[in-house]
Parts: structure tokens; C-alpha cells; sequence
């Protein structure tokens, strides 16, 4: 059976589905610190299996203990974790405590029940920002927020347990930038209060919950001013999960490897794409430049294809199509 933390979370409740469509035993745990229990619903019905859920927090040492107790958990996908950049600026130990206090936690708990699979959630935010693009999985790490400062000790204590015990196999995957949702419509993502990332907001837009699209920057050094990057349809990160998982319970190796298209779009590129699938026109305005935010950046997506045999399925169209699909038949997200 497989944990997932984090698993009525965006990225987390569309792995679930995956994982249960390929085979696997799951069982999901959540505080719903960030996503909503509709989730589990919903899961039910696209894989017409039952959802095994608890409620908890990854910081809660009983519950994880009473977990592994009456369960055989073979291997654990970490995705709980908060993961606002700029909201990392305002409440850095909210963050450093929430995702170094829960990774320890449930580590500790795991290494007490002998089990060793652990896939990370990492993201690209753990290359040095002055790295050039694209960015390959050697390169120099730093961060520029709480958030990916948190990430980035989160590689390197699982790095130094795994220099402490050979036994353990960890799955580091550099997530880039999900964007899309289940081709159902049934589960998508759902931000509460006022997106952070692009696609949310553009989204919220389209169905009027938003005015208009305020673009961080034009005068970028890009192909048109505005930002570039590597946006990934959340169903191929979500296969990339079920290829680490089984990378690590058959090949019996770590591994660690960017989960991106390899190719960079601008804000305006996934405005226009997104208007194409939607029907619908996206005011925008330019304003001034995002703190904290780079030109461009993008993943090459190559050792993932060589050592998982995974790569990208679904192009930005797709993944307009489908966040369209979801925000459109839920205007209101879970809460409808
Ligand atoms: P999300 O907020 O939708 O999902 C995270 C889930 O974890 C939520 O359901 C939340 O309730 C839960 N959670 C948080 N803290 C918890 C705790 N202490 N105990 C139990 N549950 C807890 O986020 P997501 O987009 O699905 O991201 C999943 C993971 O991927 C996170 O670790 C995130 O940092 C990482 N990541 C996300 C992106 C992205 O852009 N979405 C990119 C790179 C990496
Ligand atoms: C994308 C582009 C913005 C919103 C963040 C985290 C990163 C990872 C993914 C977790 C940029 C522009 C955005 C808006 C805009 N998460 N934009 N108007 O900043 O690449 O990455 O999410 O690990 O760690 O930093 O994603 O979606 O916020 O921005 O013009 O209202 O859209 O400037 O160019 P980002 P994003």
C-alpha cells in the first residue's frame, strides 16, 4: 500500500487517481489545511473504487504511528506541505514548521516501521536562480523564498538519511509549473483566496469571479516581454509519480529529476492559448514586475525520460482545455 501526504491537494488527489487506475493500494491523509474533503467524492467516482482517507496532520507522530500499525505502507508520496511563495515571506516559521517539523516527523515514524520508498515533492524553485536555462538536475541549488528554502533542506535531509542508511530510495522530483486538471472536470485546482500562480487566475477570469489579468512585468528578455516557463499538464506529473514508484520498489535506486515539458511559454503564449479553448477573452493589463520573479526558466526533461521512460503527453493547449473544464463546470471550485 502507498501513503500519499497531502493527498486531497491538487497535485496529490490527481496522482491518487492514477495510482488507483494503475493498480496500486492508496491510502490518502490530509489536514485539509488547503483543499476540501469533496475531494475524496470525487475521487470515488472517476475510479469507481473506494478512497481510503484519514484525516491528519503529517506533524501528528500518533496518527502516523496508528497508521503504519494497522496498515502495510510500502512507500510514501509526500505532498503535504504549504506552498505559497509570497505568503513564505510573510510567515516563514509557519512554513519552516509545517514542512521541515512534518517531513522530520513522519521520517522518524517511517524509519521505525522499516519503511524506506520516500518520493519527495520538490519543485524548480530549488535551482540557484543565476543557473542558465534550461535547468539539468546537477546544477547549483539556492532559493529566494521561505518556501524554497524549505524545499531545498527538505532534499538535503533526505540526502544526509540517505548517506546515514543505504536502505532507504528516494524519489527527488523537481516539479515545474502544474497547470490543467483531470479530464473528468471532476477535480482540478482550487486556490483559496486570491490565486498566486497564473493559471488559477487566469481561470477565476474567464468566469468573471476576477476582473482582469495583471501581467508582472513586459519588459522582460523574452520573445515578448513577458515571462517564460515550463508549464506541465498536472495528468503527466501525475504519471511521473507512478513511474518514481515503481522506479524505486523495482529498480531499488534513488534518483532525482526535473518533471517539466523541457519547453518555456510566456504569460501571453498561455493567454492566448488559453482564449483559443476557452472561447472567452481575457482582459489584461501590464503592471509592474513581480518581487522575486526571473525572465525565463524551463526544464531539461531528459533524465526523467531516460530513467523513468516518462515524458510529457499533453501540450499547453490541452492543458487550457482542461483548467477551462474544470473552473467552468465548478465556478466555485469544491464548494458548489
Ligand atoms: P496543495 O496545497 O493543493 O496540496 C497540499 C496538501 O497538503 C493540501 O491538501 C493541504 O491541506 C495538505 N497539507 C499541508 N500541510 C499539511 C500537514 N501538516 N499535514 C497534513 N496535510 C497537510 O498543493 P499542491 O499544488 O498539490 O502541491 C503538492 C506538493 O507539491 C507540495 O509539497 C508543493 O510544495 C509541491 N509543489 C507544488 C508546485 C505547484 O506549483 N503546485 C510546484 C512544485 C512543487
Ligand atoms: C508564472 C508566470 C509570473 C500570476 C511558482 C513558485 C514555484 C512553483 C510554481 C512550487 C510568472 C506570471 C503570475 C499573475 C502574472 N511552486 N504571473 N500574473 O512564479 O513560476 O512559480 O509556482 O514549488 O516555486 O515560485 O509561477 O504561476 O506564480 O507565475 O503575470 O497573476 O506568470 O510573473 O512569469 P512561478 P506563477
Amino acid at each position: 500500500m502507498i501513503l500519499l501526504t497531502g493527498a486531497t491537494g491538487y497535485i496529490g488527489s490527481h496522482t491518487w487517481v492514477k495510482l488507483l487506475e494503475t493498480g496500486y493500494e492508496v491510502i490518502g491523509l490530509d489536514n485539509f489545511s488547503n483543499s476540501s474533503q469533496h475531494v475524496i467524492d470525487r475521487i470515488e467516482k472517476i475510479t469507481n473504487k473506494k478512497a481510503l482517507f484519514i484525516e491528519a496532520d503529517v506533524q501528528d507522530k500518533f496518527s502516523l504511528s496508528d497508521l503504519f500499525k494497522k496498515n502495510q505502507i510500502e512507500g510514501v508520496i509526500h505532498f503535504a506541505a504549504l506552498k505559497a511563495v509570497g505568503e513564505s515571506v510573510q510567515r516563514p516559521l509557519d512554513y519552516y514548521s509545517n514542512n521541515l517539523n512534518g517531513l522530520l516527523n513522519l521520517l522518524g515514524v517511517l524509519a521505525r516501521f522499516d519503511c524506506h520508498n520516500f518520493v519527495l515533492s520538490s519543485s524548480a524553485t530549488v535551482y540557484h536562480p543565476e543557473n542558465p536555462i534550461p535547468y539539468v538536475e546537477g546544477m547549483p541549488l539556492g532559493s529566494t523564498s521561505p518556501y524554497g528554502w524549505t524545499k531545498y533542506m527538505s532534499e538535503q535531509i533526505l540526502r544526509d538519511l540517505e548517506a546515514s542508511n543505504p536502505e532507504w530510495r528516494i524519489a527527488y522530483l523537481r516539479y515545474f509549473n502544474p497547470v490543467g486538471a483531470h479530464p473528468s472536470g471532476l477535480i482540478g485546482e482550487d486556490p483559496r483566496g486570491i490565486p498566486n500562480n497564473l493559471m488559477p487566475f487566469v481561470t477565476q477570469v474567464a468566469v468573471g469571479k476576477r476582473k482582469e489579468l495583471s501581467i508582472f512585468g513586459g519588459d522582460w528578455p523574452t520573445h515578448d516581454g513577458t515571462g517564460v516557463r515550463d508549464y506541465i499538464h498536472v495528468q503527466d506529473l501525475a504519471r511521473g509519480h507512478v513511474r518514481a514508484i515503481d522506479y524505486l520498489l523495482n529498480q531499488k535506486k534513488s534518483l532525482t529529476v526535473n518533471l517539466g515539458a523541457g519547453k518555456g511559454y510566456s504569460v501571453l503564449d498561455l493567454v492566448k492559448s488559453f482564449e483559443k479553448a476557452s472561447g472567452q477573452k481575457i482582459p489584461y493589463q501590464i503592471v509592474d514586475r513581480r518581487s522575486g520573479d526571473i525572465a525565463a526558466f524551463y526544464a531539461d526533461a531528459s533524465l526523467a525520460d531516460e530513467l523513468l521512460d516518462w515524458r510529457i503527453e499533453f501540450d499547453l493547449d490541452a492543458m487550457c482545455h482542461d483548467s477551462w473544464r474544470w473552473q467552468s463546470n465548478n465556478p466555485n471550485g469544491f464548494e458548489d
